[in-house]
This record gives structure tokens, sequence and C-alpha cells, in this order.
């Protein structure tokens, strides 16, 4: 059957108001560019006409300005879920403009199967190839896409020439059978395959919009003199696990979170004699990943989506035929899933804003209340992990925000879950010490010296109990921060 092609602003005209609309890709990769930024024309359109026009949004993860930033500033989101990072849309959110909801990005695609956020009417994705027999090979993310082409009634495809069609083979796509009848996923090797090379649909609901865009491309910071000393204690930690045999001698499948941090702490992984060439089992692919896999450092890396520079991107496209045999990209369901995870016996890598003393962690709120990014994949790995580590420098703004407090103002993942935690300072293991020793191993190995004094001071007024939590003052850092600008002025002296 002859495929149909359309132009951007013709396809976007089949996209209804109110519509529920899935977006393929993870990060800023796999992500369509034309399509979206139509659509924010469109819905402009309609609203100087007078006439409403917002649509509900899954996607992989976040996005790119061409989806999230273009669509937000047009005003025609009504609902959005789940991760993102673009300015515009986390002000937005941080508004109230639009209703967003937060979750672990391995449930997504499962819960949309389920029918728990409604149907999905319209799916856009960005393509290299596709067939007139319905076969898509998405580009370099994957994110919900086999399941959004599935579900969704017009599936449009931007068939993106920027991306060497030649990626096909690089992806292992599939989708579990629901509840009860779910099947093991059958991967016991970071290299296992169990899915195909597309995703097929009926193909009478395909339309193709061809373009040629690059990605909008991931910039890192140069490392600092504080990420490269968190990288090292990570580095040194693992190699103290391995001296002391609670690590095999293989070692083990690494996942490492997003941003500069994650980065820095690969980079110092990988410049480590001690530590064996090792393997990646994780969502986002970034820039340290493939120049570690140039030195031959890392063997193999599975992952939803190469979130890397276009620079890195461009390297990867000219040497297919190296990182084929070396990358493999799934759904996120896949990527971030518990069973797979916790079989694998994953070493977790991830940031977070602020930890507590007793050892939980907030990833995505500043002070309680404002939306960052959202807790992305950090819990699907966390929670499941053989070790779970977070990383943060001890101090933000100049100083003035202590990344370690009494209590944090919201919980991503508890203790429970987490067993290491790592600053520039030092290395706190959690592993089998009670809530008070935790408190003490904290403060003293990773919180900055200037916190150490009013953490020391809040323990030691924590009510006698299991958890020495003092209720009166457990925000006093935020308190300060709120009325002064600075945590430094924190007074741990309410209450008896
Ligand atoms: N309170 C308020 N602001 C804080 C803060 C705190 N405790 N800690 C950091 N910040 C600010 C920083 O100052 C910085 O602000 P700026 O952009 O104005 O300079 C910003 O938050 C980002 O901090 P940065 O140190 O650059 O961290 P990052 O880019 O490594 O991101 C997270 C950290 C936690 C936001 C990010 O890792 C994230 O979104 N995590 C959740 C999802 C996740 O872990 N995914 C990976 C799973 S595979």
């Amino acid at each position: 059957m002859a495929l149909k092609f359309m132009t951007a602003d013709e396809a976007a005209s089949l996209i209804k108001h109110n519509v529920n609309v899935g977006i393929s890709g993870f990060t800023p990769a796999g992500c369509p560019k034309d399509v979206p930024v139509a659509l924010a024309k469109r819905a402009e359109a309609e609203h100087s006409k007078g006439n409403p026009f917002k649509i509900g949004m899954f996607t992989g993860a976040s996005t790119d300005d061409y989806t999230d930033g273009f669509l937000t500033r047009a005003g025609a989101i009504k609902f959005r879920t789940p991760y993102q990072t673009n300015n515009d849309m986390r002000k937005a959110i941080n508004n109230e403009e639009f209703s967003y909801f937060d979750l672990h990005l391995s449930t997504l695609a499962q819960d949309l199967r389920y029918g728990f956020f409604g149907n999905v009417d319209v799916a856009i994705i960005e393509a290299c190839a596709v067939s007139e027999s319905g076969e898509i090979v998405p580009t370099c993310g994957v994110g919900i896409m086999p399941t959004i082409a599935k579900m969704a009634n017009t599936v449009i495809v931007e068939l993106n020439q920027w991306h060497p069609k030649e990626l096909t083979g690089m992806h292992d796509l599939c989708e579990p059978l629901p509840p009860p009848n779910r099947k093991a996923y059958n991967i016991e090797k970071v290299s296992d395959r169990i899915g195909n090379e597309f995703v097929k649909v009926d193909p009478s609901k395909i339309v193709v919009v061809k373009c040629n865009v690059p990605n909008e491309g991931t910039d890192f910071a140069p490392v600092d003199d504080i990420t490269t000393q968190i990288g090292q204690n990570v580095a040194n930690f693992l190699i103290d696990e391995i001296r002391a045999g609670r690590m095999p001698k293989s070692f083990l499948p690494v996942q490492s979170g997003v941003g500069n941090i994650a980065n820095a702490v690969l980079a110092a992984m990988g410049e480590s004699k001690d530590i064996p060439d090792f393997e990646i089992y994780t969502e986002v692919i970034q820039d340290a990943v493939i120049a570690l896999m140039e030195n031959r450092r890392i063997k193999f890396a599975s992952g939803c989506a190469l979130t890397v520079s276009n620079q890195c991107i461009e390297n990867v496209y000219n040497n297919l035929n190296f990182f084929k045999e070396k990358l493999l990209l799934r759904p996120s369901e896949i990527s971030n899933s518990p069973e797979i995870i916790r079989k694998l016996g994953l070493i977790s890598i991830n940031t977070a804003l602020e930890a507590d003393i007793f050892g939980n962690i907030n990833s995505t709120h500043v002070m309680g209340s404002k939306m960052m990014n959202g807790i992305g994949g950090s819990g699907d790995f966390t929670r499941s992990a053989y070790l779970s580590i977070f990383v943060t420098p001890s101090v933000a703004k100049g100083g003035k925000i202590s990344a370690f407090v009494p209590m944090v103002s919201h919980h991503d993942h508890n203790e429970h879950s987490v067993k290491v935690l790592v600053s520039e300072h030092g290395i706190a293991d959690l592993r089998g010490k009670s809530p008070r020793e935790r408190a003490n191993c904290i403060i003293d190995n990773c919180a900055h010296p200037e916190f150490r004094p009013l953490l020391k001071e809040y323990l030691k007024r924590g009510a006698k109990g299991q958890t020495p939590v003092d209720l009166y003052n457990a925000f006093a850092f935020h308190k300060a921060f709120l009325e002064t600008g600075d945590m430094r002025n924190s007074k741990i002296n309410v209450g008896c």
C-alpha cells in the first residue's frame, strides 16, 4: 500500500482540540521537530480566532524546544507527563498553567495500555525509515514509541533524513504481554536481544512528513574540580568494593543518570585502571559512554536514547559499523525494567537535588514545591539496583544551599532503597546502618564542613527513638533559605 505524504502543516491539521498526542523519543533524542512546531502555530492561529486548542501529551521523557518549548509558549498543552527539562515548560508547570503528572518512566507505556490516562489519539514519531507495509524504525531515541504507534488511530511519521536509515538494526523493540500473562524478559546479558528492529502498524493509519532537521543536541558544562572529585570518589568506592570481594571480578553493568555529574563519574571510572572494562545498562547514553567505547573501556551499552552532543552523534553515524556492534536502543519500559535491573545486578548512579541525613532523597522539587525535571528513571533503577548510589555536590548556589538537610522537602527515594551517598567531600556507605549511624556517617563524610555543626546540633535535638527526627526544626534549613536566601542562617532552636 502506498504511503500518504503530507507537509508538516497538513499533518498538524489532523490533530484536533482536546485530543491526546503521544510523542516518540527520549530527551531531545528521537523527538519529532517540524510537526510539533506546526502544531504550536496551529494552536496560536485557533487561539487568535477565539477558539480553544489544547492537547494532552505523553512523551518518553523530556523532549526538546521543538516540542515542549513551542507547545508551551503557544499555550497548547492541557496535560503533560512524564519528565521534562525545558525552561518555559518548567515555568508553566510551576505557574500551574496546565496539569503535569510525574511518574517512573518504566511504567508509562504499560499505564497507557492499561487505559489509566485515556486514549492515545495521535502519535508523532521521528523515524529514519518507514515501509509501505507499516514498519517504522525510530532514530536515536525510543521512549514509548512502540506503545503509542500501536495505540494511536493516526500515526504521523516524521521521516527525518538527518538520521541515516542505516541506523536500522540498532534497536530492540517489543512490548510485554499484559498481566496476568506477562512473560519474563529474556535478557540475561546486556547485549541480549528480545525484540524487532522496527515497530509494525497498520499502514493505512500512517501519514509521512519528510524533513531534514538536526537534533537539538546536548552540551555539557566542562567538568570542574567538584564534579571531578565526585567522579573520583565514586570510582574509589567501586574499587574498594572489588577489593573487598563484594563485586564480581568481571564487574557489573552500570546505569548512570543524566547531566554533568553522571558524565564526570563515567569518565573517572573509565580512567581508573583498577576498574575492569565494563558494560552499561541505562536509559540515557551520554557523551562519556561513546568516548569510552572508542577507547574500548566500555564493551557494550544498552539504553533508551543517545543523548549526546551533535558532534558526538555525527561521529557515531560516521562509524555505524563499529557502534552497531556495541549499542542497543530499547523502549523505556525495557531499558528501565525493574525485573532486568535486579537480574543483571546494576550499579546505579543518580544525582540528588538534596538528601537528608537519614538517606532519603529529593530528586525533583526545589524547596518542596517547585518542580525541577521529574523523577525520570531514577526510581526504576534505585529501588532494584545491586548498589544504588546517589551523588551530589555538597552545596548549591555558591554555598547558600546545603544539599544535606535535616529532612528532605520532597521524598522521591527513601532510606530503604539508597545504599551509598557521595559528594566531593567523601562517601557515606549506608548499608546496614541504623538511622542515627547513617546521620553521623553522612554529616561526617558528605556534608559541607560549614553545615556540619548545624546538622550535628539538629541530630543532638532529635527525639529519642529509632529515627532521631526533631519535628520542630526539621525544615529549619529550608525556612532560613526562604526567609534570608541562605541556609547558613539556619536556627536549630524551635520547640522544647
Ligand atoms: N535546592 C535548590 N536548587 C538546587 C539544589 C537544591 N538543593 N541543588 C541543585 N540546585 C540547582 C543548581 O544550582 C542548578 O541550578 P542552575 O541551573 O540555576 O545553576 C540546578 O539545580 C541543577 O543542578 P546541577 O548541579 O547542575 O545538577 P544536574 O544538572 O546534574 O541535575 C537533577 C540534577 C537532580 C535535577 C537531575 O539529575 C535530575 O533531573 N534527576 C532526576 C531524574 C534522574 O535522576 N534521571 C536519571 C535516571 S536514569
